[in-house]
């Protein structure tokens, strides 16, 4: 089955064709085609992302990620005969919010021909919901074109498939597994029983993990994204040893629960360096503190996750597992105890691969193209 995926929830568009051949989770995926455009430096003049820039931007990169991802995959072909204008008739209605896209797709479909999809998956949340509209509308029009059946994503799922996924397979997992998902929009602890069955454990009450990384870096004048700023820095802080900039705060460590919460943190941040230039090595030693006290209490709450449930998997998942020091100390903590799963780092932040492998899981539950809508809050949680 040839899958074609969607993902438009952040500030990533990205479009990815997947051959799976089996039934999941104990199929062969080959990545047919892997399109993906970041939107970073339209947000970094900005300081972050806007939903509704990331809107536009996505407006304009599907259809060259979508003819970038089928050329790679060899499914594009020159069309003999124009279509009549009747099969288009339809897309202006349901592209009506995404401006100029019904006519560029008319146009691509009457150049092309597109030969051997199966189905289509696209994120449909959590995330930014002007940004998710684009991938759903633009997924039903293709559907409507193409014939096929379309399945509404989870994010976070595709996640924590993509971790599992060593680029042609999915690890067999044993059970109880405990999932770690930390991202720029989301900070949650999820045990599942099976493949498809999640039930969250905790979660932050305030901002999420990539988020506060990037809040951070912003204080300390460092670009958009800040997670790979501090991160960087982090490792100069480390490897010159040098002294605490400041003691921050542990939040939630004590908190008797699994829950998180970091706005405390990104405010003590702000106090300690008001008024204050700091000089590169301030910078190195405070992105060194930063990251020390986040990973020190993703590891704690992880820990008594792990031994609530008594997990026999542990699943890091989301943007953040792109961070060297969070994913070496998870590894010397818990790479003996559990089976630990981290993602292959270029699968960490926000692909179309991930999205094609949570399509594949729910593939026998196609949504009707006139129900399927965004989802901003989607809940990895049935
Ligand atoms: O999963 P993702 O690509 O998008 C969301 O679903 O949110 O995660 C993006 C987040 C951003 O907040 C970014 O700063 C963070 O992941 N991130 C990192 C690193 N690389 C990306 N955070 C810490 N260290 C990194 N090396
Ligand atoms: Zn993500």
């Amino acid at each position: 089955m040839n899958i074609l995926s969607i993902e438009t929830s952040c500030d990533e568009t990205a479009i990815s064709l997947v051959q799976a051949t089996g039934d999941f989770p104990e199929a062969t995926y080959t990545v047919l085609g892997n399109a993906l455009f970041s939107q970073i430096d339209i947000h970094r003049e900005f300081g972050g992302v806007f939903p509704n820039v990331a809107k536009r931007e996505h407006v304009k990169t599907v259809i060259p990620m979508l003819e970038k991802a089928l050329r790679e995959a060899e499914m594009l072909q020159d069309r003999a005969e124009r279509l009549p204008n009747e099969t288009f008739a339809h897309l202006t209605d349901m592209l009506s919010h995404e401006e100029g896209l019904a006519e560029a797709l008319t146009a691509f479909f009457q150049k092309y021909e597109i030969k051997g999809i199966d189905l289509i998956a696209v994120t449909n949340g959590p995330g930014l919901e002007p940004a998710l509209w684009v991938g759903v509308n633009f997924a039903r029009a293709l559907a409507s074109l193409l014939h096929v059946p379309v399945i509404p994503t989870n994010h976070m799922e595709g996640h924590i498939l993509s971790s599992v996924f060593d680029g042609e397979r999915l690890a067999p997992l044993s059970f109880p597994a405990v999932s770690l998902l930390i991202s720029g929009g989301h900070t949650q602890l999820v045990v599942s029983e099976d493949w498809q069955n999640y039930r969250l454990l905790g979660e932050t009450r305030d901002d999420a993990v990539g988020e506060a990384f990037d809040k951070v870096a912003r204080m300390m004048g460092l670009p958009y994204p800040g997670g790979p700023e501090i991160s960087r820095l982090a490792k100069i802080g480390r490897e010159k040893d040098l002294p605490e900039y400041t003691e921050l705060p542990r939040p939630m460590l004590h908190s008797g629960d699994l829950d998180f919460s970091f706005s405390g943190l990104k405010t003590a941040v702000r106090y300690a360096i008001q008024d204050t230039e700091l000089d590169e090595d301030q910078k190195a030693a405070l992105a060194r503190d930063f990251e020390d006290v986040v990973t020190e209490v993703l590891l704690a709450k992880t820990r008594s996750a792990v031994e609530e449930i008594g997990a026999q998997s542990l699943i890091l998942g989301g943007g953040v597992t792109a961070n060297i020091h969070i994913r070496a100390s998870f590894e010397k903590m818990f790479g003996d105890e559990v089976n630990l799963y981290l993602p292959n780092r270029t699968l960490s932040t926000d692909n179309a691969i991930m999205i094609a492998l949570a399509g594949h899981a729910h593939a026998n539950n196609p949504e009707n193209l006139d129900s399927l809508a965004a989802d901003g809050n989607r809940s990895i949680c049935a």
